[in-house]
């Protein structure tokens, strides 16, 4: 692995910078699961890809690495005329190629800390795993592959705290003290379920094409059966991340990733473009979202209710939901709604702008802090935007800072709002804070 050459990095343009500053905010802090392909190492990318995991930690975003070794463990076993059993951690892997898997795997960490050393950035190899043996499967005893039982979620969070990114190599450790072999893309996708991540990131040895087209989206249910069923011949490497990814977002990570690592620059284009140039799974999270129906409305009172008692919510009655009953949404969960949204239109015939106003956000108290509220948020923009909006209002008294600070609007005075609202809002003496969203921006697809 050659050093990273710091000589060949140029400043970014202020387009791109503008661009990358968007999504500042809402990354900040957010863990992002990097997981990098064994093969990558060998290529004249690395360098530059590592100096990209430097922007994104300088960012504030919280990353943690995860790295494959499949290339390095066939390599050795050619090198001493090993058979192995298999060389992903899949499938079986007997005490030859268990040897084999701890020399490649522990000198690639050697070589990854050295690397990353060499751009000081902190990190620490973590041995946050918890894992058994992976068992019998089919009547095959699977000998050293093992399966992850927990992830100490603790231990992680600690190294992130302190501005360490934390490695996380393809093998572990159970409690009898036996190594055991892992796939790399079932770690990186178990420690962020468990840390509740924002995004994994696979870095590839090469994007997915079908028919010669890049697929730049897919939801998980899409990606789980591609994986089961590909249309055409597909690298076993990544039938198993569109299987892991598509486990992921079924498991609440909102997104996931699949770039061609071999690209310069893929990793930050593929976050900080609209576009994207890779792949993005993600969770099919509107089909929980829906329309209100006449049935809703009662779901709909009660679950205001609580916030109206903590002046949050303005008061509404049975009748002013019905007369705007095709405003408002609510998110459902195997089948109880838990969240709602609404959004109302305001035309200006002076300037001809449409305005929509976001409100009635409330997410129920035992499903806060899941992603819910900025889920709602960002459907109700989709919403605006299709129903013609310029620009997003909402008014709030307590969660203004999570407008601002989550999803990047801006406070604004009372002079934003249409004419009839602003009248509206005067009458109500609420000193309600008015914040705005520019919905002319295209939407960030790749976030
Ligand atoms: C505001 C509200 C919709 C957020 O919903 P949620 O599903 O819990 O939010 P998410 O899970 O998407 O986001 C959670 C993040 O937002 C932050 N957040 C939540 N409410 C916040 C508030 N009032 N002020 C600042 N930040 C807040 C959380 O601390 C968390 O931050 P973290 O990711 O850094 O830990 C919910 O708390 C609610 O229903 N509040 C009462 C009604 C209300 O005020 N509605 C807005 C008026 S229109």
């Amino acid at each position: 692995m050659s050093q990273p050459d710091l000589s060949k990095t140029h400043p970014p343009r202020f387009e791109d910078l503008r661009g990358i500053l968007r999504y500042v905010p809402q990354f900040r802090q957010r863990v992002f699961v990097i997981s990098i392909d064994g093969d990558l190492v060998k290529q004249p990318s690395f360098s530059a890809l590592l100096q990209d995991v430097a922007v994104l930690q300088s960012l504030n975003i919280e990353v943690v690495l995860v790295y494959g070794s499949r290339s390095q463990i066939r390599d050795l076993a050619a090198e001493r005329g090993v058979e192995l059993t298999s060389d992903d951690g899949m499938g079986r892997t007997d005490a030859a190629s268990m040897d084999i898997a701890v020399s490649a795997i522990t000198r690639q960490a050697s070589l990854l800390m050295a690397d990353l050393t060499a751009l000081e950035i902190p990190v620490a190899i973590s041995n946050a795993l918890a894992v058994h043996p992976a068992g019998v499967i089919n009547g095959v005893d699977q000998e050293f592959t093992g399966r992850i039982e927990r992830v100490d979620v603790e231990s992680l969070q600690a190294l992130l705290k302190a501005d360490i990114i934390p490695i996380l190599q393809p093998m572990g450790y159970d409690g009898r003290g036996t190594t055991l072999r892992l796939n790399s893309d079932a770690v990186a996708v178990e420690v962020a379920i468990a840390l509740r991540a924002a995004k994994v990131i696979f870095i590839a040895e090469s994007g997915l094409f079908l028919a010669g087209q890049r697929i730049a989206q897919i939801a998980a249910i899409d990606a789980r059966q591609l994986a089961k069923h590909p249309t055409e011949t597909l690298d076993i490497n990544l039938l198993s991340k569109l299987r892991y990814g598509g486990i992921a977002c079924q498991e609440g990570v909102p997104r996931v990733h699949i770039v061609d690592g071999s690209q310069e620059e893929a990793l930050l284009a593929e976050l900080f473009s609209n576009e994207g140039v890779g792949t993005m799974i993600h969770a099919d999270d509107y089909q929980q979202i829906h329309a209100a129906s006449a049935a809703d409305v009662p779901a709909l009172l009660s679950m205001m209710q609580q916030s109206i008692d903590d002046a949050a919510l303005v008061p509404r009655t049975r009748e002013q939901i019905h007369e705007k009953l095709g405003d408002f949404f609510v998110l459902e969960l195997d089948g109880n709604p838990i969240a709602s949204v609404a959004v109302h239109t305001y035309d200006d015939p002076a300037t001809g702008i449409r305005t929509g106003e976001l409100a009635c956000l409330f997410v129920r108290r035992a499903h806060k802090n899941r992603g819910h509220g900025q889920k709602l948020v960002t459907f109700a923009e989709d919403t605006a935007r299709a129903r013609g909006c310029h620009r997003l209002v909402a008014l709030s008294t307590q969660a203004f800072r999570f407008f601002e600070e989550k999803l990047g609007y801006t406070v604004a005075t009372p002079d934003a709002l249409p004419a009839p609202r602003r009248a509206a809002y005067e009458a109500s003496g609420r000193n309600s804070k008015v914040l705005i969203k520019d919905l002319q921006l295209p939407p960030p697809t790749s976030v």
